[in-house]
């Protein structure tokens, strides 16, 4: 905040948000990854607030949801966003407050650093960020007197809001202001129903305070700090933004994102230096990613975490860990509660649940490993199946280190394969193996002679099958 008072930030956040036409809160859908709202109470927390509060519905839907300090004020009913204001008034002190607004989600630190700036030097009861837009649908409009200073700022949302003069305006308000705390107060108090609706507009503030301070507008620069979010279509392009925003801050933090235009990586992703996201890979929610490692192509990484150096291809991870050096994919399913030890090695069509898989063991192919503890070194050959559920219950499989399990084995859980044993190919095993034993479970082979010269109905035909 610089040598400048810090503020109150007030964020308003509460209403459905009627044209995003959804059972969800309009705040809470999400931007990369993070909830709507959560981006201007980041940029007011990095910004140095002195306080945040945010105002919210009577669901309390953003309870819980809020960083530690920050304060909830709740809004009775949505009455317009200067009832908002007015329902956290009572969370202001005699300092300057600033409005954010909980759907105008790219505003930086800095931005709002710049309006607290903006608004000391002004010396004005009231600093209003404004913005050009080429197209300023939507938006109030930025009605300026003759001597160029801020008048008020008219609504256009229903016909005949503004006139066709006002609509022409491109200047428009972004939500954003700076107030003198105690006369935004008094003004709040002054104000009147804006519509039918009975709604409280902010904006109507500015004609009051012009008569009590003034009022100044900053000037945003880049509209693209205050695009407001009302619908779906709103989403996409503010989200295509603060994506491009997240991979900037990779690239410029050492990490290689090969093809931008295909990758997502979510607000709250973590990337190592000198990591390498492949095109086509999608990292969400808090995905973690070591330095040197190398992620897909065509990998999904959710809130897993990779360890350095390691490399998954064309693989879809949730809620695992996959440790350094490990080799993972292509075509591998880690599934919640997996962890791969350093330099472990899953191959190709592996799908693995709630298992912890030992340094440097193999489980090269074509495998279901669920519920099961395996140590390190070993190998588990093609197409090895945990039995884990027996219909009603789910059992673990334990597998100790330096395993040598053959192709084709089936582990009927419970069941443990002890240190250094071996399984035989093809074997059902549901007893357990004791350390560096052979389990072998399978029918011994017969071969039927001369077989192929035997005609149909013909004695011994009948082994057919
Ligand atoms: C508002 C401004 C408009 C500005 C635009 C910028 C008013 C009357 N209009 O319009 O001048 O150009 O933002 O994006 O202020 N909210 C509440 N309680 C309410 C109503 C709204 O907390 O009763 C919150 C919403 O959750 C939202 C924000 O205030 O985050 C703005 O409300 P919204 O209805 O989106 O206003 P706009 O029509 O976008
Ligand atoms: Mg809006």
């Amino acid at each position: 905040m610089g040598d400048v008072a810090a503020p109150t930030v007030v964020i308003l956040a509460a209403g459905q948000g009627t044209r995003m036409r959804s059972a969800t809160p309009k705040v809470l859908h999400g931007i990369c990854g993070r909830p709507m709202v959560l981006w201007p109470v980041r940029a007011a927390l990095d910004a140095g607030a002195a306080k945040v509060v945010v105002v919210g519905g009577p669901d309390r839907a953003l309870e819980g949801r809020l960083p530690a300090g920050v304060e909830l004020a709740v809004q009775a009913e949505p009455r317009g966003t200067g009832d908002a204001v007015r329902a956290a008034t009572a969370h202001l002190g005699d300092g300057p407050v600033i409005v954010l607004a909980g759907d105008v989600p790219l505003i930086t630190a800095d931005a709002i650093s710049a309006l607290a700036q903006a608004h000391e030097a002004s010396g004005a009861a009231a600093t209003m960020a404004t913005m050009e837009l080429a197209d300023p649908t939507g938006y109030g409009r930025v009605v300026r007197g003759a001597d160029g200073g801020v008048e008020r700022v008219v609504e256009t949302k229903t016909t005949g809001d503004a006139s066709a003069e006002e609509l022409a305006i491109r200047e428009v308000n972004t939500g954003v202001f700076a107030f003198d705390g105690p006369r935004l107060t008094t003004a709040l108090e002054q104000i009147e129903a804006a519509n039918a609706q009975g709604e409280y507009y902010l904006p109507d503030v500015l004609p009051v305070l012009a008569a009590d301070g003034g009022v100044a507008a900053h000037r945003v620069d880049d509209p693209d700090l205050m695009l407001g979010v009302n619908d779906r279509v709103d989403i996409a392009r503010v989200q295509a933004l603060a994506q491009r925003r997240i991979v900037q801050a990779h690239q410029r933090a050492g990490v290689t994102v090969v093809h931008p235009d295909s990758t997502l990586i979510d607000a709250d992703v973590t990337i190592g230096e000198d990591a390498v996201i492949e095109p086509s890979s999608f990292l969400r929610g808090a995905a973690a990613v070591g330095p040197r490692a190398v992620i897909g192509p065509l990998t999904t990484l959710i809130d897993s975490s990779v360890g350095d150096g390691a490399s998954v291809p064309h693989s879809y991870v949730v809620e695992s860990e996959i440790g350094a050096g490990a080799s993972v994919g292509p075509f591998a399913y880690l599934r919640p509660g997996t962890v791969v030890a350093a330099g472990a090695k899953i191959g190709t069509f592996v799908e693995i649940k709630n298992s912890n898989i030992g340094a440097g063991t193999k489980v090269p192919h074509l495998s279901y490993i669920g519920d099961a503890d395996v140590g390190e070194g070993s190998n588990l050959g093609a197409g090895t199946i945990t039995a884990n559920y027996d219909g009603h219950t789910k059992h673990r499989t334990t597998i100790g280190k330096n395993v040598r399990g053959g192709v084709d084995t089936s582990l009927v859980a419970p069941v443990e394969v002890g240190d250094g044993a071996w399984t035989a190919a093809g074997s059902v095993i549901t007893e357990d193996v004791p350390p560096g034993a052979l389990g072998v479970a399978r029918a011994r082979q017969r071969n039927v002679e001369d077989y192929d010269e035997r005609g149909p109905g013909e004695p011994g035909r009948e082994e057919d099958g």
